[in-house]
């Protein structure tokens, strides 16, 4: 089938490759000319494990092209908007600007009985809105929220959990939800989970989706605030009441917080457009949430400047990690370059690596010192920050370590390392709700 996927960021880049790899016709639209080159050369924009391999596999097997002129997607069955619904520059709510661009440069291509498949996570009441507008063309609005992680993306997409259709009317939208079915005729063949509902129901499930993983984050980083002043453990409490089946293990790790360019902005949207729809106090928590979890920099930056005796200035700190999690080169709201800033400010030198996003971080915060591995960073050290739990740095050794810096402090920002063998080393260790 012929498809267009337009705006080619994370989401969409990955969607359309996962759609070619489905053997789908897929032209992918964006803006963005310098974007539309690097996919076009098979290479993907930023780092995702697998992600160049499929790309350029299915781009150089014909099933997947690049433009940036929208009238490349004229004549596709089904067009999957996937551009960004970043936070405002001002306020909470989020910026749909993108969005509404994307639905107006599609409006003159669209033909009757074509389908436009929503993929962004937009405020609830968005897809009604747009459906109203592409209505005189004949074509049919379906909104499809996407839940892939980064560093999962491929399989996330190709085996997600479930499938979400939200339509304009679950009773005469048949020939819409074939469509669909037909292009995810193999994800659905896997046996994935697909509910049909209404376009509400459909966005309010991305968005709630996010909030519950963001309270579990911020639930768990709230008992590691009480561990701190009783001597408990909470990684050790975490997995005691994560064998209840009802609660579950996974999403209960404290630490440093949770970032991205999804988590913290789409708690902020809900509230606001719960806000505006009068409902605000629903989710007031999510405030909360919020707060605990930016709570978290703080108290990571506190230990370390504790630990020069409440004055970091002229300190060498190494930091290890800056994406907002593994295996991604992603900085957006990372907690982890919050910290390097952090200490930035109060005076220290920071000696900052990540394995992979070194060069995103360099872009937003050029006045960090950025090295080029671990060596390096921990040279001139006096203390080490795990900041991202890249395998690289679970797996350090702390008596190779001691042998490259000065160091012999280290703050576990992600509880990732094994206190007792750290100690053991002569190392003093600061875990995040550990004693
Ligand atoms: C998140 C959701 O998990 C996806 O389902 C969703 O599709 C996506 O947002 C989106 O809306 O596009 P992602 O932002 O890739 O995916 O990252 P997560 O794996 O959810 O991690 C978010 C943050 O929480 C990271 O900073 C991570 O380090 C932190 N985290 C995660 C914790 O601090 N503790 C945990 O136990 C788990």
């Amino acid at each position: 089938m012929k498809l267009s996927v337009i705006g080619c960021g994370y989401l969409g880049a990955v969607h359309a490759t996962a759609m070619a790899s489905l053997g789908h016709e897929v032209v992918g639209v964006d803006v963005d000319a310098a974007r539309i080159e690097m996919l076009r050369a098979g290479r993907a924009p930023f780092f995702e494990p697998g992600l160049d391999q499929l790309l350029s596999e299915t781009v150089q097997g014909g099933a997947l092209t690049f433009s940036s002129e929208i009238s490349e997607a004229a004549g596709a069955a089904a067009h999957f908007i996937a551009v960004g619904t970043p936070q405002r520059a001002e306020g909470d709510g989020a910026d749909l600007s993108y969005v509404d661009g994307a639905i107006e440069s599609l409006i003159p291509i669209l033909r009757p009985g074509d389908l436009v498949i929503g993929k962004s996570t937009v405020p609830v009441g968005t897809a009604n809105r747009l459906a109203e507008s592409i209505r005189p063309t004949g074509a049919h609005l379906l909104w499809n929220p996407e839940f892939l992680r980064e560093g999962f993306a491929i399989k996330d997409t190709l085996e997600p959990d479930r499938l979400v259709y939200g339509v304009a009317n679950v009773g005469s939208a048949a020939d819409d939800v074939a469509l669909l079915d037909q292009i995810y005729r193999s994800v659905l063949a896997k046996g994935t989970p697909r509910i049909v509902t209404d376009y509400a129901t459909a966005e309010l499930v991305k968005v709630s989706a996010n909030a519950f993983l963001a309270t579990k984050i911020s639930f768990i980083n709230a008992m590691a605030e009480i561990a701190e002043v009783t001597g408990a453990d909470v990684t050790q409490l975490a997995d005691a009441i994560g064998f209840d089946a009802r609660i579950g293990r996974r999403f209960l790790n404290a630490g440093i917080g949770f970032g991205g360019g999804c988590l913290p902005k789409d708690i902020r949207a809900f509230s606001a457009r719960a806000e505006e729809l009068g409902v605000g106090q629903a989710v007031q928590f999510l405030h909360e949430v919020d707060a605990i979890n930016l709570r978290r920099r703080h108290r990571v930056a506190g230990l370390v400047i504790d630990a020069f005796d409440g004055d970091a200035r002229g300190h060498h700190v190494a930091l290890l990690g800056l994406a907002f999690k593994p295996d991604s080169d992603d900085t957006r709201d990372s907690p982890a370059l919050d910290v390097a800033r952090r200490l930035h400010e109060a005076g220290a030198t920071v000696h900052a690596f990540d394995p992979a996003a070194n060069e995103t971080a360099r872009r937003v915060a050029p006045d960090l010192r950025f090295a080029n591995s671990v060596d390096e960073a921990v040279q001139r050290a006096e203390l080490i920050v795990i900041a991202t739990e890249w395998k690289q740095f679970r797996d350090l050794s702390p008596s190779e370590l001691a042998t490259q810096t000065p160091a012999r402090t280290i703050v576990d920002a992600r509880n990732c390392l094994d206190p007792a063998t750290w100690r053991a080393a002569g190392w003093t260790y600061h875990g995040m709700g550990r004693p």
